[in-house]
């Protein structure tokens, strides 16, 4: 089958919308090899460097190899589905998670399949524990496209509230991130839990300094919890293990995600205080129970990869990536002041903005067909190009991601883009 078969197939009798769609951004790209921070597709004649990572998904590396052996090495032992028998294993990632938790107070996890399982039961654990029902989010944000995590979705690209006729009465939006006042007059007596990521969904736009304090503030006194989504600036990507080290806030719950399972195994975890853990899943007798989830090979391969994320070397790798991807910005904005404006770079979340709204609709395009996946482009000012690249890549990485965005910015001046 080639990559035009399967884009065929798609559109004949599979997602056509996914597949209509990469075909209309000429992105028709099967992938085949992956390894580190590269594709190939089908055909094995063209690599691709891979900054978008599935919003983290991939954050050490296609094909990890040390978690690759862990899953190998799991393999020869276990299996999953044994829900009703604790393991040695649950209990270490337990413990290596409360030990590098942001704060002592989150110090018990319940594992589970994906992050939107996780966050839909945080929402549940959020009603348990105050005998509210209603959890406030970002507008523009997104957490997942089932349960009580669709209910929370708020962006209108990805948002399913409407599609699927959702009950609305679950959840509140509030309308722009980093304004607590929009957060106070969003916010009712039935709030349960305020959902939210330290960073603006949508332009990758780290909370401003005293936010995140703000809105705990705000929780504590309004009596909900906070709910601080680390799905994909977890494990790293911030510069720091948790992106919530970076402020001095103390969250009720934490999610864990995408990173978490390394792109090898289906995994992720809802950390929370011991008061929020013991009132949800001490308190009765099943809080939550999945066949598959908590399994001793998810349990191993999310503990190996906290493990790696937290290691010096990985840190300052990070740190590392976080000033190439600095002063090759900073030298773009100079060189293509009329195309590129500065905006920001934290660690593994980079995006450098774009003067013109029109480039917002092409960049990714235009970067692909230069070999470089970005993550995406923002759907709202200011406009942004986002880059999630592997957090484990070398020191040609930023380079390269330069050299195509030169490369577009001299086409852009030629007047040599496709609006289309
Ligand atoms: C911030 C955030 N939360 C939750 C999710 C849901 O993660 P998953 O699709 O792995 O369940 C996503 C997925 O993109 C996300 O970006």
């Amino acid at each position: 089958m080639t990559s035009a078969d399967v884009f065929d197939g798609y559109i004949d009798r599979g997602w056509r919308f996914l597949a209509e769609l990469q075909r209309s951004l000429d992105m028709e790209f099967v992938v085949g090899r992956r390894e580190g921070p590269y594709i190939w597709n089908l055909e094995d004649t063209r690599r691709v460097l891979e900054c978008g990572n599935s919003g983290g998904v991939h954050s050490l590396g296609h094909r990890n190899p040390e978690v690759l052996k862990t899953v190998q090495d799991a393999l020869q032992v276990f299996d999953a589905g044994m829900w009703t028998m604790p393991t040695a294993e649950a209990l270490a990632f337990q413990d290596i998670v409360a030990a590098s938790a942001p704060t002592p107070a989150i110090c018990r996890s319940v594992l589970t399949l994906s992050a939107t399982d996780s966050i839909d039961l945080a929402v549940m654990f959020s009603f348990r524990v105050t005998g509210r029902r209603k959890a406030l989010a970002y507008r523009y944000g997104y957490h997942g496209h089932s349960g009580f995590a669709a209910m929370v979705t708020g962006s209108d690209a990805e948002g399913l509230l409407e599609h699927y006729l959702l009950p609305t009465e679950y959840s509140a939006f509030f309308p722009e991130y980093g304004v607590l006042d929009a957060i106070e007059r969003s916010l009712d007596e039935d709030c349960a839990a305020i959902i939210l990521e330290p960073m603006n969904y949508e332009t990758f736009q780290p909370a401003a300094p005293g936010f995140l304090e703000g809105v705990a503030e705000i929780c504590r006194r309004r009596g909900a919890l906070l709910i601080i989504d680390e799905t994909r600036t977890g494990l790293g990507r911030s510069g720091k293990l948790w992106m919530t080290s970076h402020y001095s806030v103390e969250p009720d719950i934490l999610i864990l995600g995408k990173g978490l399972g390394a792109g090898l195994y289906p995994v992720s975890a809802l950390v929370a205080t011991k008061r929020v853990y013991d009132a949800c899943m001490n308190s009765t007798h099943w809080g939550f129970m999945s066949s598959m989830a908590g399994s001793p090979i998810g349990a191993l391969v999310a503990t190996k990869v906290v493990e790696i994320a937290q290691r010096p070397a990985t840190l300052a790798n990070i740190a590392r990536l976080e000033s190439d991807l600095t002063d090759a910005f900073a030298e773009l904005c100079t060189r293509y002041q009329d195309v590129f404006a500065p905006a920001w770079v934290t660690g593994g979340i980079a995006a450098l903005g774009l003067r013109d709204a029109a480039a917002a609709k092409v960049v990714k395009r235009e970067l692909f067909r230069r070999n470089v996946l970005c993550h995406s482009a923002s759907e709202i000012a200011p406009w942004v190009v986002k880059f999630f690249p592997c957090l484990t890549a070398d020191a040609t990485v930023g380079p390269a991601i330069a050299e195509a965005l030169a490369d577009f910015a001299e086409a852009w001046r030629r007047g040599a883009v496709d609006l289309g």
